[in-house]
């Protein structure tokens, strides 16, 4: 595996087992992580963001989700073949993970105290006092007011923006090498959500990680990456560094998504552009170009699958005559 890169996924498959038989959630998607970066991944709803992320982590519902293909390498390792155990370790231990619902990744009867000290004992095998301390610490990073007081709180007593600055210390707690973030903000109200981006971003920085921050939203992306991978379907259609991504665009999906942004330009409340359709669902997907499917095109474009090229370095693209303006 080359070196400079944290992450690789390489060509990667994941299915599901459903009435319909097997169905691929992500089919052979290929993207890489430097370290010390942000690579966001972005595309609408049921695109498989969230299925790349829990298959990196390998945490796919079971017994539906399966990986049929493709590698992962984290620092060198391939973690397609590590074991549960070494798995274990590195989920928390080495990479930590922030979800969309802080609730879900809490334990609503414990105290916010024991569930933040509680990593410390395990990953880092602390003994009590010295795990809650390090907790208390943990918190004060994450600019929650009176840390020691908001140990004895539970769960519910927080604000949604105060609990997911909980989550996010849990996930760092370990100071991982990467933190894989699932939509960490949607659940959120805008100001705070751009508090806890700046807050990830600011800790990412100063402890030197890498970051997959996964988002249906181009503005957050502009915002807080150095790189972005575009899903559609189930496949990267487009990948480049973000500003060549923003400023020369080569898919049509992309620029279907940048068109949907509003900007300083945008009439107040005049109706942005939307991308007409929906996502095919799992069984209905074309074997060619999935974004002709939603145009409405068929023909050979939606049956013979489009290559995925390094077009410029560092720009990837899916290539289909109709789609890709090159
Ligand atoms: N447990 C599952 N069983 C069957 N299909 C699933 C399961 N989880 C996700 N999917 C399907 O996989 C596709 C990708 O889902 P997901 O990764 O959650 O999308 P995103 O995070 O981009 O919104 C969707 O079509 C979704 O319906
Ligand atoms: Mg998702």
């Amino acid at each position: 595996m080359s070196e400079g890169y944290l992450l690789e996924v390489d060509r990667l498959i994941t299915s599901f087992e459903t009435e319909r038989g097997l169905l691929r959630a992500v089919d052979q998607v290929s993207f890489k992580v430097p370290y010390g970066k942000t690579v966001g991944i972005v595309g609408e709803s049921g695109c498989g963001k969230s299925v790349t992320a829990m298959s990196i982590m390998r945490l796919l519902p079971q017994p539906a989700g399966k990986i049929l293909g493709g590698e992962i390498h984290f620092k060198g390792e391939d973690l397609l073949h590590s074991s549960d155990k070494r798995m274990q370790q590195v989920r928390g231990g080495e990479i930590g993970v922030i979800f969309q619902e802080p609730m879900s990744a809490l334990n609503p009867v414990h105290r916010i105290g024991r569930q933040v000290a509680e990593v410390f004992r395990i990953h880092k095998k602390m003994g009590k006092k010295e795990a809650w301390d390090a907790a208390t610490e943990m918190l004060d990073m994450l600019r929650i007011p009176a840390p020691a007081k908001r140990m004895m709180d539970y769960p519910h007593h927080l604000s949604g923006g105060m609990r997911q600055r909980v989550v996010i210390a849990l996930a760092l707690a370990c100071r991982p090498d990467l933190i894989i973030a699932d939509e960490p903000t949607t659940a959120l109200d805008v100001t705070v959500q751009a508090q806890i981006l700046d807050l990830l971003g600011n800790l990412q920085s100063e402890m030197g990680m890498s970051l997959v921050l996964i988002t249906h939203d181009l503005g957050v992306i502009a915002e807080t990456c150095d790189e972005v991978v575009v899903m559609y379907a189930g496949r990267v259609v487009e990948s480049a560094p973000v500003d060549e991504l923003f400023e020369n665009p080569l898919h049509a999906y992309t620029k279907a998504l940048l068109r949907s942004i509003p900007t300083l330009d945008t009439v107040p409340k005049s109706v942005l552009p939307t991308i007409p359709g929906t996502v095919a669902g799992l069984g209905d997907h074309s074997h060619g170009c999935r974004f002709c499917q939603r145009m409405g095109r068929d023909g050979p474009v939606t049956r013979e699958r489009p290559k995925f090229k390094e077009v410029e370095p560092g720009h990837w693209l899916e290539i289909c005559k109709e789609c890709s303006n090159l």
